[in-house]
Formats: structure tokens, sequence, C-alpha cells
């Protein structure tokens, strides 16, 4: 199988092809959070939690690790202020979400996103 270099925070990282970017930087020992993603599943994309920022800039933009190919030569930064804004909007929404919808709050519950009663409808 063809190997790919690609480049996750700065480090040089040379992997076959087919991978995601999740499961480069995760065999690479750099963290990426995640949510609907299990090895074992197959990659859905709904929670947004593990976005990271490809390019270089000014020519960047956000998508999904956990479904996203590693290609070669790809930039990758997993935790730039871009995306660490990002992922705090997206928590917020999921607590706010979460209102609307106490099944999905009992599991923020049990992530610890959230402090049930706080933020439960009175
Ligand atoms: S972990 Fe949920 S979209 Fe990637």
């Amino acid at each position: 199988m063809k190997k790919i270099t690609l480049n996750i925070d700065d480090k040089e990282i040379i992997v076959e092809e087919g991978m995601t970017i999740l499961q480069v930087a995760r065999g690479a020992g750099i963290d990426i959070p995640t949510l609907c993603y299990h090895e074992k599943l197959e990659p859905y994309g709904v929670c947004r939690l593990c976005l990271v920022e490809i390019g270089t800039p000014p020519k960047t933009r956000l998508v999904v690790s956990c479904v996203y190919p590693a290609a070669d030569g790809l930039v990758v930064k997993t935790k730039s202020e871009r995306v660490i804004q990002t992922r705090k909007m997206l928590s917020v929404q999921a607590i706010l979400l979460a209102i609307k919808f106490p099944i999905i709050l009992s599991f923020n519950f049990w992530l610890n996103l959230a402090n049930e009663r706080s933020i439960m409808p009175q």
C-alpha cells in the first residue's frame, strides 16, 4: 500500500494511505476529542467535536477528522484558536439542545458536559 506523509501539529507523520485524520493523529499520540466516534463502528461524523483545521493560512478550513481522509502533504492543526473556539461553540449547542431533549441531557450529564439540575427548565 502507498505511503503518505502529512503534518499534524508540526509533526511529520508517515502512514499508509486509506486512514482518516483521526486515526493518524491517534496513532501518533495526538489527542482529538470525539463523541460519536467509536473505532468498532462505521464513522458517522455527526457531533463534529473532532473537527480540525486543514491547509495553510490564509487558505484553511475546518473538517471532521473522523471521516476526513488523510492525504499526502496535508497540514493539520488540532488545537488552533479557530478549532478551540468552534469546539466550545459546539459544546454549548449540545447543552442547549439537551434542554429540549432530555435524553441528550442525560447523555451530556453522563459525560460531565453539563450539570443536569442547573440547566433543566423549571
Ligand atoms: S467524533 Fe463525532 S463527528 Fe467525529
